[in-house]
């Protein structure tokens, strides 16, 4: 098979092929490199850090519905100092751009846990999540405000010069209006979409199934969602845009690359087959090679409407 180009770029960040693995989902990576060759993946981007450490939400954090689940884990996470103490000497080990993932209850922290990280040279980006739906305070008190998430974007950029990367609440009305924030703050990318509020109730008990009764929706069910959010921001505004949700294989990676995204990120499907991603990373070069695509990254905003 002939070469296939699969390299993306996002902003500055350039990276071997465009599969990332989402946050929350593959931990602080050590134990999905059991499973997959962290050296092949595109990059790989942490846990939701915060400052100090969180023991997130009591138990039930989990409950599985018929395509996806719903998870209130509440950004349970190990804080930055621990994180470079204990987890980034495991990363190091490979090649593979580190991308870390940043939660917080107000500007300060997000600034503050931004310049306690941006001195490690593994760090490639910055993720910052203000979309979490499983708090009480910061996630989507931050996502579904607009002057909140600009400003987060301006006081975060102030505060590195690594690639800054928003990721987006689903649960707004329109999602480009939050982009175009993003972008007019100094934001070099965003990521679509964080998880979608939904619940479970046992009809026995009458009580919810999660103990903090709401949770983030992901897995094959919201992947109509996410692409219809991914298509409105590449339809508006000019940002690079990490599509996620819902992604189950190739040809899903195809379809969000195809509506706007730059690159995306696995999720979910990391918890039903830890090795996906590089399976996936194969099939796509093999479809490109069968379809003529010499480079995967012409796929990006390709869609005829
Ligand atoms: C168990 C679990 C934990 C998650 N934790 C985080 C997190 O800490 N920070 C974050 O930004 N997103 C978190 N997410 C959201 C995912 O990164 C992703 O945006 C979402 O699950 C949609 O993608 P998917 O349908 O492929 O899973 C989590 C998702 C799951 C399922």
């Amino acid at each position: 098979m002939s070469k296939v180009d699969l390299s993306v770029s996002i902003g500055s960040l350039k990276l071997r092929n465009p599969i990332m693995l989402a946050s929350g989902t593959v931990g602080y990576g050590n134990e999905i490199a059991e499973f997959t060759d962290l050296n092949k993946i595109g990059a790989i981007v942490t846990k939701s850090l915060s400052l100090k450490p969180r023991k997130g939400n009591p138990p039930q954090r989990i409950v599985e519905t018929p395509a996806g689940m719903l998870n209130a884990i509440g950004l349970a996470n190990v804080g930055v100092e621990e994180f470079i103490k204990e987890k980034i000497p495991f990363l190091k080990k490979y090649d593979v751009p580190l991308i870390c993932n940043i939660a917080a209850s107000s500007v300060d922290e997000y600034v503050e846990c931004t310049k306690i990280l941006n001195v490690e040279e593994t760090i490639k980006a910055f993720e910052i999540n203000v979309s979490c739906p499983n708090v009480k305070d910061g996630g989507l008190q931050f996502g579904n405000n607009l002057s909140a998430v600009g400003n987060v974007t301006a006081k975060v950029r102030a505060a590195t010069n690594k690639p800054l990367i928003i990721k987006l609440s689903p649960n707004v009305s329109y999602i480009s209006e939050f982009a175009q924030v993003v972008k007019d703050e100094g934001g070099d990318a965003v990521s679509a979409i964080n998880t979608l509020v939904g619940t479970s109730f046992n009809i026995f008990t009458k009580k919810p199934k999660l103990f903090n009764v709401n949770g983030g929706l992901s897995g094959a069910a919201i992947k109509p969602v996410a692409l219809a959010k991914v298509l409105e921001i590449s339809r508006k505004v000019n940002i690079p845009i990490i599509g996620i949700g819902g992604i189950m294989n190739w040809k899903d990676v195809v379809e969000f690359m195809i509506v706007g995204a730059s690159a995306v990120q696995i999720g979910t499907l990391n918890f039903i087959d830890p090795a996906s991603s590089e399976k996936i990373i194969k099939e796509l070069e093999n479809y490109c090679f069968v379809s003529g695509i010499q480079k995967i990254s012409d796929l990006t905003a390709s869609y005829i409407i």
